[in-house]
């Protein structure tokens, strides 16, 4: 059982992706940290991140199982993921991996931007997450401010839709809905309403096979 789930950021994807995993005991990958490794050791090494031959040497070498978190989480890590993600040499080195990791066993949830579209074109399950850039930003304000961060809602807003226009408007698998996955708008439910509908379209499917 392979579940997709893509959508752009800020949509409650990851949220979602994590706890479909656990309440299914299936695998989870985080497929955005792999960009966003790629981008971090970029700029570790002072490389620049238009360069799509380095960046994609620096995809190659990449050892995805082992990934430091911690420091990959931030916006400015997301921002230099969404820029090397548009080199083809960097998509490409990454696609094994991804799909290597698909097939484990008993299931896999992965989320990202082209799971149903590039990467699992065949898998059982495939959700779009998404809402509206207002309240993508608006949740993520409030999610910054409440630790403690002063960010502003018009800036945050601002770079949301900045890094929407980048991955849907690439050329390399950019973010769009499969045509054959389940839209979830996220913009009027909570984090339970959303695992919920979720929840409900897997357990049909899972009926079926
Ligand atoms: O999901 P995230 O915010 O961690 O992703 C960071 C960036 O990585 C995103 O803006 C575009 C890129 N990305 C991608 O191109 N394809 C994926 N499957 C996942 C992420």
């Amino acid at each position: 059982m392979i579940i997709a789930i893509d959508g752009p950021a800020g949509a409650g994807k990851g949220t979602l992706a994590a706890r479909l995993a656990a309440h299914y005991g299936y695998h989870y990958l985080d497929t955005g940290l792999l960009y966003r490794a790629v981008g971090h050791q970029m700029a570790e090494r002072g490389l620049d991140l238009d360069d799509a031959a380095a960046a994609g040497d620096v995809a190659r070498a990449l050892d995805p199982s082992h990934l430091a978190e911690g420091e990959l989480r931030g916006r400015e890590a997301g921002e230099r993921a969404s820029r090397v993600a548009v080199h083809p040499p960097v998509r490409s080195a990454l696609v094994e991996f991804q799909r290597a990791f698909a097939l484990r066993k008993p299931g896999t949830v992965l989320d990202g931007r082209d799971i149903g579209t590039a990467i699992c074109p065949d898998a059982d399950v495939k959700l779009y997450v998404t809402a509206s850039p207002e309240v993508r930003a608006r949740r993520r304000t409030d999610e910054l401010n409440a630790k403690g961060r002063d960010v502003d809602y018009e800036r945050i807003l601002a770079e949301i839709r900045e890094r929407d226009e980048r991955d849907a408007g690439r050329a390399s698998a950019p973010l769009r809905k499969a045509e054959d996955a389940v839209l979830i708008d996220t913009s009027a439910l909570d984090i339970d309403g959303v695992f919920r509908a979720a929840v409900d379209i897997i357990d049909a499917k899972r009926g079926q096979i």
